[in-house]
């Protein structure tokens, strides 16, 4: 169920970036993803992407996707978190189906997304909400940067 009262969803703004470089780290668990969303993503991809905020005021969960520049039918989901005090309670799951529903408004028929082979745990909420979770490319992002592509299918 998503506990969802206490929380507003909205498009990101650039300022938006530095509370997520704040969070970031802690969120990945201890990992070093700051390099990994630029501030651009909260300056040109804010119409396909979500904020949402606690009523405090305090981030609650983001979500970055866009669509393909060069496959109309592909909508690629860059990041997603949500703050660990308040997984496991559906956020993740309706962001997804948020962009996946805009995703297939814009005529799109899939999401993809990559992660990383040591986040089995980013694999199986994707696979939760249906990606097809692939092997891992061996050397995908650079030497000995293997990825794991997944896949929703929209329609
Ligand atoms: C992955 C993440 C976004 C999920 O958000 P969430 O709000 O907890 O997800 P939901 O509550 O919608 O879905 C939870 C389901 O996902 C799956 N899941 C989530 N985390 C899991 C884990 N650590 N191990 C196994 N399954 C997991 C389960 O099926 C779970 O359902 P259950 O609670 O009934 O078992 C959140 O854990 C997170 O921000 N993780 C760190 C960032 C990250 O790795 N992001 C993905 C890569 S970009």
């Amino acid at each position: 169920m998503v506990d969802s009262g206490a929380l507003v969803w909205r498009r990101p703004e650039p300022h938006d970036h530095a509370r997520i470089m704040a969070v970031i780290d802690d969120w990945w668990g201890g990992r070093s993803m700051r390099a990994m969303v630029p501030r651009l993503f909260l300056e040109h991809f804010r119409g396909t992407s979500y904020i949402v905020d606690d009523e405090d005021g305090s981030l609650a969960a983001f979500v970055i996707a866009f669509a393909s520049a060069d496959d109309p039918l592909t909508t690629y989901v860059h990041f997603i978190g949500v703050d660990p005090a308040r997984r496991g309670r559906g956020l993740g799951h309706e962001l997804y189906a948020r962009v996946a529903g805009e995703a297939r408004a814009r005529g799109a028929t899939r999401l993809k997304a990559v992660t990383s082979t040591v986040n089995t745990a980013s694999q199986a909420f994707h696979r939760s909400v249906g990606f097809e979770v692939a092997e891992p490319v061996p050397d995908y992002d650079g030497p000995a940067e293997a990825r794991v592509p997944m896949t929703l299918h929209l329609d």
